[in-house]
Parts: structure tokens; C-alpha cells; sequence
């Protein structure tokens, strides 16, 4: 129907005549001429209807806001001082000789002002999507999946698919069931990630898998989090972690350089403990400067006991996060962060300013000064690097809270004073415990399908809470984009894993059973790793949520507005499948939040 798309004229097609379809921008009558901006995905262009074609122009004339329509015109020349330089289209206009409407449209649900509620946006995802903003975030994301399939294919992955309906794979997240109605009382899962079949894979000889995969998981949804994301899954046959960490860094660096120019360099390695230490979070976001600094072992013998209790504690931790230039920091904005850390558990946050180093104690001014005499505070000075001006924070606690706590000051504090530095700062976090544990149980870090790092069975089982895994988390801007492992291939391995986990051999034969039997039949080693190729999308397109980069997000109770999704199914359905409803959508909360 068209010879163009309307965002692609330039001046390369002056004078030539064009046939474009799209959507009415916005029109203007200016005293006798009407101007139509036409709009498809590639952009919008100018259109001119002169009243000397007085039927073309009656038709022009009755044209609204987003009908869809097509134009025939002839390529001009803007007039001098109507050039739009920061327009693509913005050095011509057509010419419009013919006029003819596909569709009138009514008047949007959606401002045009694009100040739009989320709800609103997501009931009519089909509009929203229309911006061009909305428009060219997809785009982009069809340009990933397409540098990423190209990628793969040359590097000898095979893209396989893996079923949808399925059996539980632990990823850390609630199930979401679907009832079988050829089996009644039993369920599929769907997967939570493809976990289990690309391993599978990997002793069926395949050698080397990729997948762009949806994964579904019932968990609190938040800015980086949906119900069903897509996953980059890959797994590799004889590649130590090494091996895919050069694979996948090198992925990511051509596709950053390829489709937005920038060179990533090589990406620094960091443990899980460092990480933990030094900024208070296993994806530390490395554009922020602050730290975390350890200064329990300068204040054992305070008299001030908010330090010296969790100072002379093995489970304690006392650290101080040193703000430059945050002497001028309000009472007022140092009690709203004492606030923010209580979010978190910390039950206070002791601060200390910089004034003049040079006037000794009284250059410092603190609450707590007089219970930690001069000495000690001229130490904490110099421990934190501090220099005139500055602010220390102070979190003492137990080990955990303060981690946690001074992790998010810091990044609140890195936001709210504008303190980020340089555009892309990935790393690789490693070295991560097998285990946490939550009340006396141990719980998997990454799966229980990961390789312990150089131990047998055995060494395993005599101390499990120190033991690394051999998993890898590759981190950017403080998202994590991507993690993985290298994988037990060995059945006594993941026999001694599932029992650490308090999962029995009874439970792990219902579960896994299918998985320990394949261990017994030449298992290569093997590892991967997968990607949320939303977050990947959402950083690189500079949107905050992934909903942003996603066609038909679900809200942040897992509904969907534009469908009306999650609904209820009709009695005879639900005898079919043998299944009764015991509770309804108004014994919850509202699905449309
Ligand atoms: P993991 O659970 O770390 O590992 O998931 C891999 C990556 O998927 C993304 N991701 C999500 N994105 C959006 N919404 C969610 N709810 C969500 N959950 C996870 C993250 C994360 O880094 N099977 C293993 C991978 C492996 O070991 O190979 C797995 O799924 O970016
Ligand atoms: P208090 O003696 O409880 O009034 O506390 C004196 C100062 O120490 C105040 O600035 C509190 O915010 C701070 N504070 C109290 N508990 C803690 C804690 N656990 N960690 C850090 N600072 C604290």
C-alpha cells in the first residue's frame, strides 16, 4: 500500500512522489492551509494540503488526532525558517495530493499530554504503545533478540525449545500450577526458568543450547521484577567458569558497542564477601563512590555501648559510610536518613561532621563525640579518609543489618546528591557461599543444582556454612543482569546438596528423580548461565521499570488491565479438570491493586 514509512523521508527523496500510511500526529489549520503530522514507527512527517486541490482538501479538512489514514505527495523542500533540525523528516514536507481515511478515530482514553496513570496505560497498552517513546523501546529490544540470536548462532549455540508445562524448578520463587485435566488432582508448573531441561540437554550431547525464554514466577513484583520475564538461557558442555564468563562478557561488550556505541572494557572480578563489605549489596552499583569502612576494632573499649556492644561481638558490625561534602547536610535531612536506615532494622545513625581537622576535637561536631573521646574520633577520621567538610555515618548492629542498612543509605545517598560517576560500570560478583541460612535451615544462594568450588561431598558435608559455590552474578549499574553456575554432574554431589538443603531422599526421588537418574549415565560437566533480557533492555534503553520494555507488562500484582486477567472460569471448566474454588478474588486483594 505504501512506497515509504513515513519517519524514513529525507531530503535524499525530494521531489519524487510518495505513498505513506499512518497515524494523524496532530493537525493544524493555519489559515487556509492544513498541516497533518503522519506518524508510523519509523517517525513522523510533515504534510501540507493546499486549498487549490479543494477535495483533497475538503477530505484533509475532516481528519482528526490518530485516524488512520494514507497520503500520496510529492517530496519538497521546507520553506527557509521552517527547517526542524532536530527532526529526522525535519528538512522537507509532502506535498499532499491525495487523501484517503482507513479508519476515523475517537478520541483517546490516553492524555496526549502522555501524564497517563500506569493502569490507564496498561488497559490501553495498544495506545500507549503508540509514543514513540513506547515504540522505539521495543524496536530496540528487537534489535537485542536479534544481536543476541546472531551471536549465538555464530558461536555454535543451538536454540532449543523447552516445554511450558512442566514439573517445579526452584528458582527461589512460588509456582505458578495449571491443573491437568487428563490427570485430575495434578498440576504442571510452569517454569520458573528452563533450569533442569538444559541441563538435560547438556547430556544429551547438544554441547552448547541457547534460548530466549519466557520464565514465570509468583513473587512480590517490583520495578526490575514481572510475573513472566524472558530469559537469555544458556548452557555449555566441557566450559568451566571461565569459559562462560568469556562468552557471555564477550556477548555483552559487542552488543553494547554494536547498538549503542559504547565500549563496556574487561569486567572486573569482585567476591560476594568484598562486594558485601565494601558497598553493603552483592550487585553493587560502581558508579556510586561511597563505601562501606569497618571500625569495630577501633571501638571495643568505648564507653559509647551502641558501638562497643556490637564492636565486641562476633555477629556485630560496625561500619561508617564517609560523605564528601555532606558537612552541610541539615539536622533535619540526617533524621530523615536515620529514618530511611530504620527501614532496615538499624535503630539509629550516629554522625559525625568534618569541620576543621586541623582544629583538633573541636573541628569535629557529633552527638556521640564525648562518649568516644578524642582519640578515638581523630582515628575514625583518618581510618575513613576523611577531609574538611565531610560527613561519617555510623551503622552498628548486628552484621546483617548494618550490611543492609548502609547498603541502601549509600545508594540513596549516591541518588539524592547526585553523586553517580561515568555512564557503565559492569562487574562480575563470584565466590558466593553455597548456603545462607534462615532460621537453622540452609537455603541454595543461586539453585541446588551448583557446583560447590573445589570440594568433594564430603568436605562439603563437614562444613557446609563456609563453603563457596562456583556460581557467577554479572552486575551492571546495580542490576543484576545475569547469573549462572557451574553445575554438579556427579549423583553424590547432588545427593549431599539436596540433604544439606533438608530436602530427603524421599522428596528429592518425587522431585528430582528423573534428574539423579540422568546423573547416572555419563553426565559431562557442564554450566551457564542466564540473563533477564527485560533489565538488560530496560538499562539500555534508559527506562526505570521493566514494564517499560515489555508489550504487555502485568501490574505489580500480577494483573493484567488490558485483558482483565487473571478471571474466573466457568463451573463446567472447572469440573472438567476437577478442581473447586475455595476462595475468591474478594477475599484477597483487589487484582487491579
Ligand atoms: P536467576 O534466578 O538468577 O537464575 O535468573 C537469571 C536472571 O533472570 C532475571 N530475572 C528476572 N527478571 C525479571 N523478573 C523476574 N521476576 C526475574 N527473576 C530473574 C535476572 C536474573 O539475573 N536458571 C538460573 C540461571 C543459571 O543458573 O543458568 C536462573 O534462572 O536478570
Ligand atoms: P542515643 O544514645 O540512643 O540517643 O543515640 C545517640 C546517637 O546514636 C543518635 O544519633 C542515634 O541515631 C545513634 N544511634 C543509636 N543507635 C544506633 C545504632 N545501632 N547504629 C548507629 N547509630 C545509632
Amino acid at each position: 500500500m505504501r512506497t515509504d514509512y513515513c519517519g524514513n523521508i529525507t531530503a535524499s527523496h525530494l521531489e519524487q512522489t510518495v505513498t505513506l500510511c499512518g497515524w494523524v500526529n496532530k493537525r493544524r489549520d493555519l489559515g487556509g492551509v492544513i498541516f497533518l503530522d503522519l506518524r508510523d514507527r519509523e517517525g513522523v512527517v510533515q504534510v501540507v494540503f493546499d486549498p487549490d486541490l479543494a477535495d483533497q482538501f475538503s477530505a484533509a479538512n475532516k481528519v482528526r488526532n490518530e485516524f488512520c489514514v494514507k497520503v500520496v505527495g510529492q517530496v519538497r523542500k521546507r520553506p527557509e525558517g521552517q527547517i526542524n533540525k532536530d527532526m529526522k523528516t525535519g528538512e522537507i514536507e509532502i506535498l499532499g495530493k491525495e487523501i484517503s481515511i482507513f479508519n476515523a478515530s475517537a478520541p483517546l482514553p490516553l492524555d496526549s499530554n502522555q501524564d497517563n496513570s500506569e493502569e490507564q496505560r496498561l488497559r490501553y497498552r495498544y495506545l500507549d504503545l503508540r509514543r514513540p517513546l513506547m515504540t522505539q523501546r521495543l524496536m530496540f529490544r528487537a534489535k537485542v533478540t536479534g544481536f543476541v540470536r546472531r551471536y549465538m548462532e555464530d558461536n555454535g549455540f543451538l536454540d532449543i525449545e523447552t516445554p511450558i508445562l512442566t514439573k517445579a524448578t526452584p528458582e527461589g520463587a512460588r509456582d505458578y500450577l495449571v491443573p491437568s485435566r487428563t490427570h485430575k488432582g495434578e498440576f504442571f508448573a510452569l517454569p520458573q526458568s528452563p533450569q533442569l531441561f538444559k541441563q538435560l540437554l547438556m547430556m544429551s550431547g547438544m554441547d552448547r543450547y541457547y534460548q530466549i525464554v519466557k520464565c514465570f514466577r509468583d513473587e512480590d513484583l517490583r520495578a526490575d521484577r514481572q510475573p513472566e520475564f524472558t530469559q537469555i538461557d544458556i548452557e555449555t558442555t566441557f566450559l568451566d567458569a571461565d569459559g562462560v564468563m568469556a562468552i557471555t562478557e564477550d556477548m555483552i561488550r559487542q552488543l553494547f558497542a554494536q547498538l549503542l556505541n559504547v565500549d563496556l572494557g574487561e569486567f572486573p572480578r569482585m567476591s560476594y564477601a568484598d562486594a558485601m563489605r565494601r558497598f553493603g549489596s552483592d550487585k553493587p552499583d560502581l558508579r556510586n563512590p561511597l563505601e562501606l569502612v569497618d571500625v569495630a576494632d577501633l571501638l571495643k573499649d568505648v564507653e559509647f555501648k551502641v558501638f562497643s556492644g556490637p564492636a565486641n561481638d562476633t555477629n556485630g558490625r560496625v561500619a561508617v559510610i564517609r560523605v564528601p561534602g555532606g558537612a552541610s547536610l541539615s539536622r533535619k535531612q540526617i533524621d530523615d536518613y536515620a529514618k530511611f536506615v530504620g527501614i532496615y532494622g538499624a535503630k539509629g545513625l550516629a554522625w559525625m561532621k568534618v569541620n576543621d581537622i586541623s582544629a583538633g576535637e573541636s573541628g569535629l561536631q557529633s552527638p556521640v563525640l564525648k562518649f568516644l573521646g578524642a582519640s578515638v574520633a581523630q582515628q575514625l577520621v583518618r581510618r575513613c579518609g576523611a577531609t574538611d567538610g565531610d560527613i561519617l555515618l555510623f551503622g552498628a548492629d548486628s552484621a546483617n543489618v548494618v550490611t543492609e542498612a548502609l547498603g541502601a543509605l549509600r545508594l540513596k545517598l549516591g541518588e539524592d546528591l547526585n553523586l553517580l560517576k561515568g555512564e557503565w560500570k559492569p562487574l562480575w560478583v563470584v565466590d558466593f557461599p553455597m548456603f545462607e541460612a534462615v532460621d537453622g535451615q540452609y537455603h541454595a544462594l543461586h539453585h541446588p543444582f551448583t557446583a560447590p568450588r573445589d570440594l568433594t561431598a564430603e568436605q562439603l558435608k563437614a562444613d557446609p556454612a563456609n563453603a563457596l559455590s562456583n556460581a557467577y552474578d554479572m552486575v551492571l549499574n546495580g542490576v543484576e543482569l545475569g547469573g549462572g553456575s557451574v553445575r554438579i554432574h556427579d549423583s553424590a554431589m547432588q545427593a549431599t546438596v539436596f540433604e544439606l538443603l533438608g530436602i530427603n531422599e524421599q522428596e528429592a526421588e518425587q522431585k528430582f528423580g528423573f534428574l539423579l537418574e540422568a546423573l547416572k549415565y555419563g553426565t559431562p560437566p557442564h554450566a551457564g548461565l542466564a540473563f533477564g533480557l527485560d533489565r538488560m533492555v530496560m538499562l539500555m534503553t534508559g527506562a526505570t521499570s521493566i514494564r517499560d520494555v515489555m508489550a504487555f507488562p502485568k501490574t505489580t500484582t500480577a494483573a493484567c488491565p488490558l485483558t482483565d486477567a487473571p478471571s474466573a472460569a466457568n463451573p463446567e471448566q472447572l469440573t472438567e479438570l476437577g478442581v473447586a474454588v475455595i476462595a475468591r478474588k474478594s477475599d484477597s486483594a483487589d487484582k487491579s491493586e
